[in-house]
């Protein structure tokens, strides 16, 4: 892409232009995204590797019509058959004739509706400000270690010292994974979310967290505790409102969503900060724009690539193009993030900008039920991180940043820092 990523395409919506998934698409998607998002709302686009053709919404009008739009499924049976191999299906998904991933992130209503309803209200923000205390303690205890680290002007990597274990910390407290456990969950999250992965590989990794939460359930249900598990336990035993393959699927989901995207909106906050050192000046400066600077981070550089998809489940016209029935739509958040329609001089970081309505936690019904526990972790992150680390810098060149090659995840690799 890189270089030609620059040159229109010159092809109609209805023709698919190619879509690289290449190293320079990672490291600088918006490159590629600026090119077609100019062209037309909606792109019709073809992968590398034979996997196939899809739809790209770029635009951000079109985008948030996407997101809301009811003949959008994720779960429309004819389509998912046609794109899922059902003999690579896990055990998160139900009959093996359907392909169908259980968990909410992937249902329509009415089980989209039973399944959210469930864990609503852990996440409303009264309950979400209730772990303020315990959140401020977690991270102040990483940054004394942080701190450690990289004292005498040792690099240290944000990333894996800080941004990795805060969210993994916090997800596993409120659904009640013991202390001992949180490393050998963590090895495997990272296993299951690495983009270089074998089906196999990713298919082991699945088992253990799916055989460890299997085990962690019957441990709640013998020795109830005060965890959000617990509480998706009881609902499970008192009602015919979730069967046990969808409790196991929901606390993976919980699991996973919760840490990976929080982990990005921290390290590429962080980055973006520290490539634009007026924005970084003006947050110390004023630390009570740090709740409007969180969200300018999630439109900015938000922590995910072309991950939210959809079937088409019956002809839908969008942005004046036609998309045929049983099409993969892809809604790129963060192309939708920097149209020039919505956000003016949207490729400059802004921590004044009111980013308000970006659609970095999606929108219409999947919108992001993790969104004020997200916030309320940045909220924090910043401010301690800002605080405590005056002279924080980059500890490498700006150039030799990695993204992780991943066209579902917008995340830093390694995010090398000095201290002082
Ligand atoms: C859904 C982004 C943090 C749990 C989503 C969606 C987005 C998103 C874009 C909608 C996807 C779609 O429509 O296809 C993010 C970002 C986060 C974050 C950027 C961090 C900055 C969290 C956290 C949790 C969480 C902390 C849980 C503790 C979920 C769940 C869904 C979801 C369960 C599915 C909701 C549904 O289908 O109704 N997230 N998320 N997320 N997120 Fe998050």
């Amino acid at each position: 892409v890189g270089s030609s990523a620059a040159e229109p395409t010159g092809a109609s919506p209805a023709s698919s232009v190619p879509l690289p998934l290449d190293a320079d698409f990672f490291q600088d998607p918006e490159a590629v995204y600026s090119v077609l998002r100019e062209e037309g709302p909606v792109r019709k686009v073809v992968f590398p590797l034979g996997w196939g053709e899809a739809w790209i919404v770029t635009r951000y009008e079109e985008a948030r019509a996407a997101l809301a739009d009811p003949r959008l499924l994720k779960n429309d049976r004819v389509a998912v058959a046609q794109y899922l191999d059902p003999e690579q299906i896990g055990e998160f998904r139900l009959g093996e004739d359907e392909g169908l991933l259980v968990h909410m992130l992937s249902s329509d209503p009415p089980d989209h509706t039973r399944l959210r309803n469930l864990v609503n209200k852990a996440f409303t923000s009264r309950r979400v400000e209730a772990l303020r205390p315990r959140i401020e303690a977690i991270t102040e205890q990483l940054l004394d270690d942080m701190a450690a680290r990289g004292a005498n002007g040792e690099p240290v990597d944000l990333i894996d010292v800080f941004a990795g274990p805060l969210p993994m910390t916090v997800i596993c407290e409120l659904l009640g994974v013991p202390p001992n456990d949180r490393d050998d969950f963590r090895s495997w999250c990272t296993v299951v979310v690495a983009d270089d992965l074998t089906e196999d590989e990713e298919r082991t990794a699945s088992a253990a967290i799916a055989g460890y939460l299997r085990q962690l359930v019957a441990a709640k249900r013998a020795q109830p505790g005060e965890d959000l598990l617990t509480a998706l336990v009881q609902a499970r035993d008192d009602g015919d409102r979730l069967d046990e393959t969808e409790l196991i699927a929901m606390a993976f989901l919980l699991l996973l969503a919760g840490h990976e995207t929080t982990v990005s909106l921290i390290g590429n906050g962080v980055l973006a900060l520290l490539r634009n050192p007026d924005q970084l000046h003006r947050l110390r400066a004023e630390p009570s724009l740090i709740g409007g600077a969180v969200e300018e981070f999630l439109r900015y550089d938000g922590p995910l690539n072309l991950a939210t998809t959809r079937f088409t489940s019956e002809p839908v016209r969008l942005g004046g193009v036609e998309i045929p029935r049983g099409q993969i739509v892809m809604v790129s958040l963060a192309s939708a993030n920097h149209d020039q329609r919505r956000f003016p001089d949207a490729g400059r970081l802004d921590v004044t900008r009111r980013s308000s309505g970006h659609l970095g936690f999606g929108h219409g019904i999947h919108y992001c039920v993790g969104a004020p526990l997200a916030r309320l972790e940045g909220e924090i992150a910043f401010r301690r991180i800002l605080d405590r680390f005056p002279e924080l810098a980059l500890a490498v060149d700006p150039s030799e940043v990695r993204w992780r090659q991943s066209f579902v995840f917008h995340a830093l690799e390694h995010l090398p820092v000095r201290l002082s």
